[in-house]
């Protein structure tokens, strides 16, 4: 099966890593992602089912539109990818346009306009929850219509949240398998810019996750998580079984952070592959 890439650009989306994550990740008849960002691994696996989460909003109702429209609302996407709206000024009318409207599908269609000419692909918001990505200056930004058809197609067997992982988590049905991909630890204690949506992601969080993962496997659901290989991240880990590698980063989660950093993937083993 050929690789296919998310249609959005998002931050530590794991396409380039795919082939890893799948060696790792048990059978079961549904995959839970509590941070499913551009579904890198949803669009990349082959599960009966999908529970798909994420907490930020924008990125879920985008994804609950063009699972019921389809067609239609690609063609509406499309419109905004014009010359004209590829100009500084036009770029930041069109992001006021979508931190003041209330139309969930022209907001929708705007978060990939957006997210397609601004500044690296990046997805940032203010403290108050505006969008707030300058624009990125690209000659003919891409319109990914292919891979917004097999998002579509694929989305059939899915059911999209917006909710907190910790939520996503504690209903975890048995036979599921779950794919944990939150922002990552920080590779340093300077290195603290962590936000993809309003709010940060704590070292709390972090170890909140690695509790909740150690909860479901001793209930016999399998839990892998990705994360930066770090001694907060080892010592947070115990008990998993780990796998560690270099990976090349473009879109970092943290923008000192570009290049050559080492990963983990860890398995809390629930036991249902053995
Ligand atoms: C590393 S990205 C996931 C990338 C994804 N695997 C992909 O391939 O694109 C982390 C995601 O976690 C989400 N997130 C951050 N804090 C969260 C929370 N408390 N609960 C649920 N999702 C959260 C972010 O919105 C972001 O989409």
């Amino acid at each position: 099966m050929s690789k296919i890439r998310p249609f959005l650009k998002w931050a530590g989306n794991k396409y380039q890593i795919i082939e890893r994550i799948k060696a790792v990740l048990p059978p079961g008849n549904c995959l839970i992602e509590p941070f499913v960002g551009s579904g890198a691994v949803f669009m990349n696996t082959d599960y009966e089912r999908y529970i798909l989460a994420d907490n930020n909003a924008d990125l879920i109702n985008l994804y609950l539109v063009l699972q019921s429209e389809g067609e239609p609302f690609i063609d509406y996407c499309r419109s905004f990818f014009t010359d004209t709206n590829n100009r500084e000024d036009r770029f930041y009318e069109l992001r006021d346009v979508f931190n003041n409207t209330s139309d969930n599908r022209l907001k929708s269609a705007l978060f990939i306009y957006l997210i397609r000419h601004d500044f690296n692909g990046l997805c940032r918001y203010n403290s108050k929850g505006g969008f707030n990505a300058p624009f990125g200056e690209y000659s003919k930004p891409y319109f990914p219509e292919k891979e917004m058809r097999l998002f579509h197609e694929k989305s059939q067997k899915a059911v999209f949240q917006v909710a907190d992982f910790r939520d996503v988590m504690r209903g975890a049905e048995p036979g599921s398998v779950l794919y944990c991909d939150p922002p990552y630890v920080p590779l340093s204690t300077t290195a603290n810019f962590t936000s993809y949506s309003s709010g940060g992601f704590t070292l709390e969080d972090q170890v909140d996750l690695a509790n909740l993962a150690r909860e479901l496997a001793q209930k016999g659901i399998s839990v892998v998580i990705s994360n930066h290989a770090t001694e907060f991240i080892f010592n947070a880990y115990q008990g998993a079984e780990i796998e560690k590698f270099d990976v090349q980063r473009y879109i970092s989660c943290d923008g000192d952070n570009r290049g050559k950093a080492g990963e983990v993937l860890a398995l809390f083993n629930g036991g249902i592959s053995a």
